[in-house]
């Protein structure tokens, strides 16, 4: 999908550029659901410091790169498609902290971060332990459970926009549901949080309470993309796929989680196609049942414009 010529300039800017360089590599090794074909470049880089001249010198060959955490919101096309995969997940690097503002690279994972701010004294993240993002990708897709968001903490972010390495300031307004319209088509780089001091322990019991209720009430450690569908203003989309009878119901390997509705697993051998399909089947029994238009939070990457938005 991408012409050999074209493919050792790829080899020879990762080199350059000290990233790692797997070619015709499987998505669904670098995706929570664990579905997704493959794409003719996965590039690790490892050093913070080369990454914007990497993703500049690709996008100067006129290649598509597309930034990736952890996967773990994400849906990729069976079919792969045509985009060299900037893998930020595995590159990482210490949080630093100045007073009640902390910096962590965007490959951090997440519940690492909350876990350092919480031994640090710090509040504001404590209910995020249990969203297994990294710290970019959680950021772009503003991630948020029991109340909290990304938006709400974040403050400057460090990103590549239009090939300049560059701190922009944000607030809350600029996060949307799941979403950061303000970071559209950005590689990030770091992420600065503004957080509040208090005692370790108050903020270790609050982190313990949000665990246990995650623990009870989503499909922990089984294979998915976490929430698919938004929540409709003032209604839970797993309650109404639930009330829906949906529970359980299966296509191929996915199957609706027993656990809570909104969450569709990979039993085993499942497709993204698989996935696809159940995610219309729900949402055309949601729609007959209830008159709710269930919208998906998930991103989804496919292969060609022609399957869809991406
Ligand atoms: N419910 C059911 N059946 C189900 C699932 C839920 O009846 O299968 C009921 C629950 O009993 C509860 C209500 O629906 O009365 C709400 O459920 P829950 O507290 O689990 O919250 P949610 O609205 O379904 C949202 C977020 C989650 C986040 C939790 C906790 C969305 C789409 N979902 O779920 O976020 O973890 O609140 O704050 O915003 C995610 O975005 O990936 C995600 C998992």
């Amino acid at each position: 999908m991408i012409a050999p010529a074209l493919m050792n300039r790829v080899t020879e800017l990762c080199k350059e550029h000290g990233a790692t360089l797997e070619k015709n590599a499987p998505l669904a090794r670098f995706t929570s659901a664990g579905v997704g074909g493959a794409v003719p470049a996965v590039a690790s880089p490892t050093r913070a410091d080369s990454v914007a001249a990497l993703v500049s010198d690709l996008r100067g060959e006129g290649l598509e790169v597309r930034p990736l955490g952890n996967g773990t919101n994400l849906l990729v096309d069976d079919e792969g498609g045509p985009w060299v995969v900037l893998r930020l997940g595995g590159m990482s690097g210490p949080m630093t902290r100045d007073g009640q503002r902390v910096t962590a690279p965007a490959g951090m994972s997440l519940p690492f971060l909350v876990r350092e701010t919480v031994k640090a004294g710090l509040r504001g993240l404590e209910h995020a332990e249990g969203i297994p993002g990294t710290v970019g990708g959680s950021t772009f897709g503003n991630a948020g459970c029991y109340g909290g968001d990304m938006g709400h903490v974040v403050r400057r972010i460090r990103l590549l926009r239009d090939g300049r390495d560059t701190w922009i300031e944000v607030e809350s307004d600029d996060f949307g549901y799941r979403c950061s319209p303000v970071l559209d088509g950005d590689v990030i780089l770091s992420v600065e949080l503004e957080l509040a001091e208090d005692e370790v322990e108050a903020i270790r019991r609050d982190k313990a309470g949000y665990r246990r209720k995650r623990l009870e009430s989503q499909p922990i450690g089984r294979r998915s993309a976490g929430c698919v569908f938004k929540n409709p203003e003032g209604e839970s989309a797993g309650r109404l796929i639930d009330l829906a009878g949906l529970k359980g119901s299966r296509i191929g390997g996915a199957a609706v989680s027993e656990v809570h509705a909104n969450f569709l697993i990979n039993e085993g051998n499942a497709t993204t196609r698989d996935f696809l399909n159940l995610i219309e089947r729900i949402q055309d029994t949601v729609q007959d049942r209830f008159d709710v238009d269930l919208e998906t939070e998930i991103q989804i990457w496919f292969a060609s414009p022609e399957g869809g938005e991406s």
